[in-house]
């Protein structure tokens, strides 16, 4: 895995690339189509990274290269300069843009050659917790109930006191009926699953932990997000057939039960850049307003943990 140091200027320039995905798709918002939605930020995104001075690989993208047309696994993007991977998700919440709820994103995340899990398009069963807790303090291998107890003591705080954000899915009907028998809340979300695991970091949401299944590359994209804002996540990679199995083969995973820690899967410097395209927990979402089309995006670094926020008003022309 590489340990290499990311370019500075990189963690504020990939502001343009987020910025591009959000506001294309926010013309979608609303308007019960997610494919237009994910397609236009797909393409703003792909040409805001053709402007950056990288030779970039997209590790996490759009799909194959066979399924996706643009921003595919493999695909190079930038104008030249050093190797990185990538990890995107241009439109994260396709469904929740559609019909204009909260918590739909435009997400990278950015790190030295080798620094990213190449996560197939699989499921994850996933565990998170915000910063400021013992290490160890969650284990995917643990019941929720173990974790969940685990982790009041750890803030102490009463297990009644605890709030979990779970995917409502009818998967997850087992654990949300063991949380809600123990006895702690359980914030349900439609989607959205990044947004989820950030929520842990921060106070202000309510939100003790993230816990459920969801997407393997919305998994390594919020495990680049926890690197860099202070938190603990695992993740281990859920397989319903052997045509996924073979997948991951081909992405070079050879141990298919194993367990991810969040360095495992975003290692060494990493950047995370996340743009609201709807109002959200973390992030504003795009609004066209009298002083132009207003966006709001947080960006930040592991090597220094410094976390920006950027609010940006573009002119009448960044919207077509
Ligand atoms: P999309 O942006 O691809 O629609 O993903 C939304 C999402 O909710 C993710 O946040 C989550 O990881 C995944 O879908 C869960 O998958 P599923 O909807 O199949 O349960």
């Amino acid at each position: 895995m590489g340990s290499q140091e990311l370019n500075r200027q990189l963690v504020l320039e990939v502001v343009r690339v987020t910025e591009a995905g959000a506001i294309a798709a926010s013309k979608w918002n609303g308007r019960g189509d997610e494919k237009s939605a994910d397609a236009a930020a797909v393409e703003a995104m792909r040409e805001a990274f053709n402007k950056l001075q990288i030779e970039g690989t997209v590790v996490i993208g759009e799909g194959e290269r066979d399924e996706a047309p643009m921003l595919y696994i493999g695909e190079k993007v930038g104008a030249g300069g050093p190797k990185v991977d990538i990890a995107l998700d241009p439109l994260e919440g396709t469904t929740i843009c559609a019909k204009a709820m909260p918590n739909s994103l435009a997400v990278l995340a950015i790190s030295a050659e080798g620094g990213l899990l190449n996560a197939p398009d699989v499921y994850m069963d996933k565990i998170a917790v915000g910063g400021g807790l013992p290490d160890g303090v969650i284990d995917l291998d643990k019941t929720p109930t173990d974790n969940v107890k685990a982790v009041a003591e750890a803030k102490g705080k009463s297990v009644e006191d605890m709030m979990v954000c779970v995917l409502d899915r009818p998967r997850h009907a087992e654990i949300i009926k063991e949380l809600r028998e123990l006895g702690c809340g359980v914030a349900l979300i439609g989607d959205g699953d990044i947004a989820g695991v950030i929520a842990t970091t921060d106070p202000k949401t309510g939100i003790d932990m993230y816990m459920g299944s969801g997407g393997a590359p919305e998994g390594v994209l919020a495990s680049a997000a926890l690197r860099c804002i202070g938190g603990q996540m695992q993740g281990r990679l859920l397989f319903r057939n052997d045509d996924e199995r073979a997948r991951a083969r081909k992405w070079g995973i050879e141990d298919l039960n194993r367990k991810y820690t969040m360095e495992e899967m975003a290692s060494g410097d990493v950047i995370f850049a996340a743009t609201g395209v709807t109002d959200g927990s973390m992030l504003n979402g795009v609004h066209v307003t009298s002083r132009g089309i207003e966006t709001d995006t947080i960006t930040m670094r592991s090597k220094t943990k410094t976390i920006r926020r950027v609010q940006a008003i573009h002119g009448p022309d960044g919207r077509q």
